[in-house]
């Protein structure tokens, strides 16, 4: 049986100018750059500027994509965008990025799965595009936290930062087989049990305001490690692969010692996992296409490569989506 696979057939990403340094965020809150660097790995972060939005970044990041992809903004059917962090609550924020890119046909939407976004969003995607409903589909991860965080509490806000990646899937021919080029699985799982263990405290129908992120953080570092390894071993048993087959692992940068422990868990070797978390800190669903982005440009993936992206995030949320690039 033929079908269609979403291939990856560009990507590009965007980092805010400003930086903030370990350093730097002694000044801010009552840290030191060794606590941060031992608890999280964490070294910086890009800090968008003033006026600088969630959109500003995605428009930047889709048009690396899309001249990597050697595409236009009008060969582009579908936007998915996935940010916790929207310019405004409505119109969505991928209208927007369309009108930046001067996308004229076609439709654009957000999706809402904070540090998971990335991979519902490209699970959507490849959705449309294996009914045949898209050819070439922008996704989008794009987010500026630093508006979210609360400045005074130091168990938080050193541990995000702002940035924007993007991939543009084309699709392509496919046998249903693990052999195909292109999105083999995407695997997507939430428990809303745990909403109020990282959370923002605020909300349009809530309180009308913002709010500020709330985390348990070790709460949510026991969580992560355990379902992360288990939604990796999921895509791995669906595709009849081991975990000797991965040649690379993508995995939401929140902390490098939920990294280190989740591969460890699933005995990877540690040379095989992507990491940008000490120059990027958590960019919530902007990590994943970032380190993506990085990992391309540095020529560490090559055609025919097995690549598995991991995330979890607040809701809970979580996911994996392995690819043969
Ligand atoms: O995408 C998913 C999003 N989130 C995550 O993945 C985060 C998951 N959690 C974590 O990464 C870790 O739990 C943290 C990095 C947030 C915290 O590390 P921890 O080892 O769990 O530390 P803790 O929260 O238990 O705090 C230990 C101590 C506390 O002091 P006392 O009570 O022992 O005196 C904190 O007040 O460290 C203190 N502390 C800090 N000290 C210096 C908390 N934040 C800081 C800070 N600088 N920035």
């Amino acid at each position: 049986m033929t079908s269609f696979r979403s291939v990856v057939s560009g990507c590009g990403s965007y980092l805010p100018e400003k930086i903030i340094t370990n350093k730097q965020m002694e000044d801010i809150v009552d840290t030191t750059d060794e606590w941060i660097i031992a608890r999280t790995g964490i070294h910086q972060r890009h800090i968008a500027a003033e006026g600088e939005l969630t959109s500003d970044l995605a428009i930047k990041a889709g048009k690396r994509a899309l001249a990597s992809a050697s595409l236009t903004a009008n060969d582009i059917d579908l936007i998915v965008l996935a940010t916790s962090t929207p310019d405004q609550t409505f119109p969505s924020t991928a209208t927007r990025v369309q009108a930046g890119l001067g996308m004229e046909n076609g439709a654009a939407f957000d999706v809402q799965a904070v540090c998971s976004g990335f991979i519902y969003a490209l699970a959507t995607a490849d959705n449309f595009i294996r009914a045949g409903q898209a050819k070439h589909v922008l996704v989008i991860g794009a987010e500026t936290f630093s508006r979210i965080l609360d400045w005074e509490d130091r168990a938080t806000c050193v541990l995000f930062g702002d940035g924007a990646g993007a991939v543009v899937l084309s699709a392509g021919p496919g046998s249903g087989t693990n052999k195909d080029q292109g999105i083999l699985s995407s695997h997507l799982h939430s428990d809303g049990r745990y909403n109020d263990y990282l959370y923002v405290d605020g909300g349009v129908s809530s309180t009308q305001s913002t709010g500020f992120l709330r985390m348990r953080g070790k709460e949510v570092f026991r969580h992560a490690v355990s379902k992360l390894a288990a939604v990796v071993t999921e895509a791995l048993d669906y595709n009849d692969f081991t975990a000797d087959d991965i040649d690379m692992v993508i995995p939401h940068q929140a902390n490098k010692r939920i990294l280190d422990a989740t591969i460890r868990k699933l005995k990877i070797d540690p040379a095989k996992v992507a990491v940008t978390v000490h120059k990027h800190a958590n960019t919530s669903a902007a990590s994943i296409p970032l380190a993506l982005d990085e990992m391309v440009r540095e020529n560490r993936i090559a055609r025919g490569d097995i690549i598995v992206l991991e995330a979890m995030g607040g809701g809970f949320t979580w996911g994996s989506c392995l690819i043969r690039w």
